[in-house]
């Protein structure tokens, strides 16, 4: 008999974030520390399983799977897995999406769209080369321009993620408004949510959306809009250019209330919520009882899954020990 994936508030579970692999090419500063240590290769589940994994879901009444990292594509063979979890668009699932830094998105967009991937959101902190550089610590924007030209060359939409970054690119805000107009990208601002140690204390460059809002509001007409994908975002639609802007505010304005999310990490460990430690693992699980499994591993994090997050910038420690790159968000 069909279930549907409701947990003990009432929240039914229509999108999940995939996670393929915990490595990046990058190493964003409020993302990771410098010296990171990845999941073991041989602990991942393999593309065969991940694709297994995705038939259950969308057999639960998932709509929606993005897949995430950290870098979705540096994991080898991502593209037979994209075609994979594709076969299922129009016949159960909704959308396949993935959220990727664009680095070695040049050669394989093309694959991406044919395969049934229409939009990618693509995290772009800055547009400045050094500063770039400076987020990253290991990132050429040229490339990633690069990258992101062949994303719309390949006819995928595009929305453009950054996180805005009290004195490292919080006077760039108003000219990514400008760019992504121009290119006719989406942009969704987001909060620094305290995930993991990394070197600085993040309270530093946290910079709170409210006052992003009201300074934009000085150079653009915003108009406050219904559009919603499901996400977090709250959208205002930009006057002069068209186009969307989104606001992610975990630390001004929560929005568990209505979330509708679940992740999954490379291992199979199943995340009922970005910012706490609560976890089932699935992975060797599922390898001994197939479906059957799955089906009762997810069942337990419905029964499990917290209310809501408890991050909290004013203070300087991690929510949770984990990196963002665990559940690539
Ligand atoms: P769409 O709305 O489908 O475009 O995607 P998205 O904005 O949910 O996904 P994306 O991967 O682009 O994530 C953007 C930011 O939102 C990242 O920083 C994520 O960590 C954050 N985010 C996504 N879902 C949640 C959530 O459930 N809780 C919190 N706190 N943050 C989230
Ligand atoms: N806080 C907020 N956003 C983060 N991201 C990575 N780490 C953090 C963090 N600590 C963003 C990336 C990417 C998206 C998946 O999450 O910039 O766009
Ligand atoms: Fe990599 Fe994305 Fe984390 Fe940057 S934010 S280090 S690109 S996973």
């Amino acid at each position: 008999p069909w279930r549907s994936l409701t947990d003990r508030f009432g929240r039914t579970i229509t999108y999940v974030r995939l996670s393929v692999t915990d490595r990046c090419d990058l190493r964003c500063r409020y993302c990771m520390a410098e010296r990171m240590e990845f999941l073991p290769r041989q602990d991942l589940l393999t593309l065969e399983e991940l694709a297994e994994l995705a038939d259950a879901l969308i057999a639960r009444g998932v709509r929606r799977i993005r897949l995430t990292g950290g870098e979705p594509l540096v994991r080898r063979g991502i593209v037979g897995l994209v075609e994979a979890i594709g076969q299922h668009i129009g016949n159960g699932l909704d959308e396949l999406t993935m959220t990727t830094n664009a680095t070695q998105l040049a050669t394989v967009a093309r694959d991406l769209h044919r395969y049934g991937i229409r939009r990618l959101n693509i995290s772009l902190d800055s547009l400045d080369h050094e500063r770039f550089r400076a987020i990253t610590r290991r990132g050429d924007l040229d490339q990633v321009l690069a990258g992101i030209a062949a994303a719309q060359d390949a006819g995928l939409a595009v929305k453009i993620n950054m996180v805005a970054l009290k004195a490292l690119n919080e006077d760039e805000i108003g000219t990514m408004v400008g760019w992504c107009g121009e290119r006719g990208f989406d942009l969704s601002l987001i909060e620094t949510m305290p995930l993991g140690a990394v070197e600085e204390d993040r309270t530093n460059h946290y910079l709170p959306l409210d006052l992003v809002k009201r300074r934009l509001a000085r150079e653009y007409v915003l108009i406050p809009s219904l559009h919603r994908t499901g996400g977090p975002a709250r959208y205002y639609d930009v006057a002069e250019t068209s186009r969307r802007i989104g606001f992610i505010t975990p630390l001004t304005d929560n929005f568990c209330a209505g979330c509708n999310r679940i992740r999954i990490s490379a291992t199979g460990t199943i995340f009922g919520c970005l910012g706490r430690d609560q976890r089932i693992e699935l992975r060797d699980a599922m390898r001994v009882g197939g479906r059957d499994a799955i089906d009762a591993a997810l069942d337990a994090v419905m029964t499990a899954k917290p209310l809501r997050h408890e991050f909290d910038i004013a203070r300087s420690q991690p929510a949770v020990e984990r990196h963002m790159n665990v559940t690539g968000g």
